[in-house]
């Protein structure tokens, strides 16, 4: 796995620097919550991270119950610390190696974490292994086709280095066909992160992603510097929200 998130700093930046308006969230936990086919779902959450998704399907999907996996200990800690819920389960383990038994969950979910597998096809196993027949997987990724990240405008050397790491879609559905899953759909979907550029500088300023840690201190600040300047040319015309836009691939275990 990467252990990029062992960091401590990284964690807790990460904590920081990707909340997004409760606008937002609600309407991924809407469309994510919109694959759920039974009353009373388990979800489990593969790379929960620090745990923000977990704890607002718990919130807002009713009755479910949610198993939160990362394999880090440092973003588990930053989860149980800011998003605790009854609801919800804290877990260390690998997407590779799910500590979970056999055909248990309705939903399984992967947000931002397909780029980070080293082994795909064994994650794509494990997640078909506790989903139960009827249940559905959902990965929620940027495609390597659809690259658009706003990073990109003021960092635009991390593309390059992105295209390598994130897989393509055709490579994500023959890993999740070969599991024994059946695509259903892939849409893209677009949400604001921040009301504006400078409020989007402001959460980049703590590195709050692992991409950046690809980039000297001084390409970062460059970087930073072009972000704001942008921010303070923008507010002199009208601010305007920052949306960041994912594919989400679903899928269901026959
Ligand atoms: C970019 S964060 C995504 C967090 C959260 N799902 C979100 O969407 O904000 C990626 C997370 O995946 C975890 N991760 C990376 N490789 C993993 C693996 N092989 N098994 C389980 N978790 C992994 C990392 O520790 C990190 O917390």
């Amino acid at each position: 796995m990467s252990r990029v998130y062992d960091d401590e700093r990284l964690a807790g930046a990460y904590e920081r620097g990707n909340e997004m308006p409760e606008g937002s969230l609600r309407a991924w936990v809407g469309l994510i919550a919109s694959h759920v086919r039974r009353p009373a779902p388990r979800i489990i959450e593969i790379g929960s991270g620090t745990g923000v998704f977990s704890a607002a399907m718990a919130r807002w999907i009713e009755s479910s119950e949610v198993v939160a996996v990362d394999a880090s200990e440092a973003m588990l800690a930053e989860a149980r610390r800011h998003h605790a819920h009854p609801a919800v389960r804290y877990l260390r383990g690998e997407a590779e190696s799910v500590p979970a038994a056999a055909g248990v969950f309705d939903l399984a979910l992967m947000s931002r974490v397909i780029h980070h597998l080293p082994d795909r096809a064994r994650a794509a196993r494990e997640l078909a292994r506790v989903t139960r027949a009827g249940g559905r997987a959902v990965i929620r990724t940027t495609f390597r086709e659809r690259l658009d990240a706003v990073v990109y405008d003021y960092w635009p050397q991390l593309r390059a280095g992105d295209e390598l790491r994130f897989p393509g879609e055709e490579e994500v559905v023959a890993d999740f066909v070969s599991a024994g899953f059946v695509p259903e759909e892939t849409v893209s979907f677009a949400q604001p992160v921040t009301a504006s550029l400078a409020a989007y500088h402001a959460r980049l300023i703590g590195r709050p992603q692992s991409k950046f840690t690809r980039l000297t201190d001084e390409e970062f600040h460059r970087g930073l510097a072009r972000l704001e300047a942008a921010a303070r040319a923008e507010a002199t015309d009208r601010p305007r929200p920052v949306l960041e836009r994912y594919d989400v691939a679903v899928f269901s275990r026959p």
